[in-house]
């Protein structure tokens, strides 16, 4: 069976690495199945594809489709963008997705899969138009595509090209019934991660002098969010919890992570949020390591690690991460977070966009180093048992078979 991956990035942000492990549990459960990767723009998937030992291309999206989201148009990241200007980089993206869908096409024909599994939201629909109708398409959905405007309505169209969706929680389970309706069928597969890597024990970065800042004294709690600059990660939140802090409290927070996107006005930067910081009055407490290509060395520098976004997350890879990592983490509960932890045993949670309650959380924790323990301790217990990538595997593969017969 040949297999054939569309990915509408090239870095390795959360859906990359769910891509990733996807091909790693295959090709252990399979190793007679040909995958082969697409790319549509330089990065870090391709080489990370390769070392697993599956054929990976690039085929760049011309820039005015590589600038196209709707995420800022009433979507996760906010409503900046209008209808208007939103319809406008729609049109001036259209000759370019012309060309694309053309070279895509071709490409697809060269390779002749058995099936094709899109993993991103411009390439569900681009695969739907280059691909031939014989060939079943799995869409691997990773966001809530509901409040997208442009995206929800180009999948209805599309809808009939995808034998089987598959969505990364519950909660996008439902949200993409309410946006395609009853026809396609919706299997949940909850993300999985790489257990080998991500370990309690293990290398721990110097996250202090990443950030710049002087080394810190023994005994101090450091307490991090690790995420993209996507606005409705939370750092304002994250930081405004910060100077909400008893000030004896000897703790230091860091913000972990860098520019991912292309798509317009979807993030914030890290000059921003050092602004936000010293207008905080936090300059001397919170330090900006920037991308981290080793997030488990990064996760396990911390003590507590704070979840904060302030919409529902689809997933939230990096709770999974930090928990394999036996951390103290605190949720943002909603969305497919909150299908991952259970508050008290494995996590602290907290309502999203609630700084106080985050505020006070993060000093229960700072305080409380037994709490920090029994809390990490449940956390191992549950990534080992819901989060070993093994899984992946197990419940993709009947839905490639399935989408197959019924092709036939
Ligand atoms: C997207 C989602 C995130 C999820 C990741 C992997 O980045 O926003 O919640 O963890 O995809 O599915």
């Amino acid at each position: 069976m040949k297999i054939l991956y569309l990915n509408p990035a090239g870095n390795v942000g959360g859906a990359e690495r769910v891509l990733i492990d996807t091909l790693a549990s295959l090709r252990q459960s399979h190793p007679e199945w040909h995958l082969e990767v697409v790319a549509a723009a330089q990065g870090a998937l391709t080489q990370e594809v390769e070392a697993l030992g599956v054929k990976a291309r690039m085929i760049a999206f011309p820039r005015s489709l590589a600038m196209l989201g709707d995420a800022a148009a009433g979507g996760p990241a906010g409503n900046g963008l209008g209808q208007l200007a939103l319809a406008a980089r729609f049109v001036s993206a259209l000759p370019g997705a012309m060309v694309y869908t053309r070279r895509l096409g071709e490409a697809i024909k060269e390779s002749a899969p058995d099936l094709i599994h899109t993993n991103g939201l411009k390439m569900h629909v681009l695969g739907a138009r280059a691909a031939p109708t014989q060939i079943p398409m799995i869409w691997h959905v990773h966001d809530f595509v509901s409040v997208r405007p442009l995206m929800s309505r180009l999948l209805r169209v599309h809808a009939r090209r995808c034998a089987n969706a598959i969505a990364v929680s519950c909660s996008v389970a439902a949200d993409v019934r309410s946006v395609l309706g009853a026809k396609v069928p919706i299997t949940t597969v909850h993300n999985a991660i790489d257990l080998q890597r991500f370990t309690a024990l293990g290398a721990r970065l110097d996250l202090d002098q990443l950030a710049g800042l002087p080394l810190a004294d023994i005994g101090i709690i450091r307490v991090g969010l690790v995420a993209t600059m996507a606005r409705w990660k939370g750092h304002e939140v994250f930081l405004r919890a910060i100077a909400e802090l008893p000030h004896g409290l000897f703790l230091r927070a860091y913000v972990i992570g860098g520019p991912q996107y292309e798509t317009g006005g979807s993030e914030t930067s890290v000059p921003e949020l050092q602004r936000l910081t010293t207008s905080l009055g936090l300059q001397d407490r919170v330090g900006f390591t920037g991308f981290i290509a080793d997030v488990p060395a990064a996760l396990r520098a911390l003590d507590i690690v704070v979840h904060a976004s302030t919409e529902p997350e689809p997933f939230g890879l990096v709770i999974a991460e930090a928990m394999a990592c036996g951390r103290a983490v605190i949720v943002s509960a909603a969305g497919g977070a909150d299908e991952m932890v259970t508050d008290g045993l494995d996590a602290l949670t907290y309502r999203p966009g609630d700084t106080a309650a985050l505020a006070r959380l993060i000093a229960m924790l700072a305080s409380d180093s037994a709490l920090r323990q029994k809390l990490g301790d449940g956390a191992l217990l549950s990534a080992s048992r819901s989060f070993g990538r093994e899984r992946l595997a197990r419940e993709i593969a009947p839905v490639y078979a399935r989408a197959l017969e019924r092709g036939h």
